[in-house]
């Protein structure tokens, strides 16, 4: 059962006493979510319009990437662009200080990634099976090795009709990996680098990358197991937050329309404790170093 912490705040930029980073920083490692379920994240009225119309296409997922100040996906006017723009640059920068008041140890070495924008009702949305959302799943993609580097994922749930987001919730990383490692075959020599060669990878796809896709696709594609697997059901409110290692806590997103998400990664020495991750975790079971 993947416990759901609790935590009361209600403002984005509130310093957390010493007692209560402890307490955040061991629940998240172990792999537990943090829910902040009266934090919400406060949208424009032009901006809670985006959140009600059809107006960025059919683009699943608009992604910024806070850096370089650069947005991707969704047909839209040049004047919701600059409302998107203007609202995922407000929530990367809150989410950055969330993050770095609940993790000060995690601050030097913290990077910021993509911040994205979910448009479009989860339920009935047609995908193939390996982007399908709906199947538990532990986060990795194919054309993003992270090279044994943690996957820390802030959610909002910014639905203008008071709509929950569902989740289903699955069992702990450990026996994930336990059920499918064996069978996993090792990588083939020579096609990370091929892969890299070719574009299809930005970067080489190390051997970590290698067995943590290849959890992320057996439990996609194990329809028996998709039902059978111990598993919980919880939906995320309208006006609530979260944060979720997504490498490591299996999770499938069931329904639910308009999410902001702002991802960051991690190397696993920052952690308070890298023997809970999901590259010491599979070490362990293989019996030897992946990155
Ligand atoms: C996912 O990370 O699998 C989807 C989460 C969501 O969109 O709610
Ligand atoms: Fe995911």
């Amino acid at each position: 059962m993947t416990e759901i912490v609790t935590l009361p705040q209600v403002n984005w930029d509130q310093p957390r006493s010493a007692a209560e980073q402890q307490e955040a920083i061991a629940a998240i490692e172990s792999g537990k979510v943090l829910l902040f379920p009266q934090l919400d994240f406060p949208l424009a009225v032009a901006e809670s319009r985006i959140c009600s119309s059809a107006s960025t296409g059919d683009a699943k997922n608009i992604s910024f990437d806070p850096v370089r100040r650069v947005l991707r996906g969704g047909n839209t006017s040049a004047a919701e662009l600059n409302l998107l723009e203007s609202m995922m640059t407000r929530f990367a920068a809150l989410s950055a200080t969330l993050v770095g008041h609940l993790f000060p140890r995690y601050v030097p070495s913290l990077q910021q990634a993509r911040t994205s924008f979910r448009p479009v009702e989860i339920a009935g949305r047609p995908s193939s099976w390996r982007k399908d959302d709906t199947r538990l799943h532990v986060d990795s993609f194919p054309s993003s090795p992270t090279q044994g580097r943690r996957i820390l994922r802030l959610f909002s749930n910014v639905n203008p009709a008071g709509r929950g987001r569902m989740w289903r919730l699955g069992e702990p990383f450990e026996e994930v990996a336990r059920r499918y490692v064996p069978s996993i075959p090792k990588p083939v020599r020579g096609v990370s680098r091929t892969l890299e060669a070719l574009g299809i990878t930005k970067t080489r796809r190390s051997e970590y990358d290698h067995y943590m896709l290849s959890l992320h696709d057996r439990m996609k594609a194990d329809l028996p197991y998709q039902s059978a697997a111990k598993q919980q059901r919880h939906e995320f409110p309208a006006g609530s937050t979260w944060l979720v290692y997504t490498d490591q806590v299996s999770h499938a997103a069931m329904s639910g329309q308009y999410l902001l998400e702002q991802t960051f990664h991690l190397p696993v020495d920052a952690m308070l404790d890298p023997s809970q991750s999901p590259l010491r975790i599979l070490e362990r079971l293989l019996g030897r170093r992946l990155t």
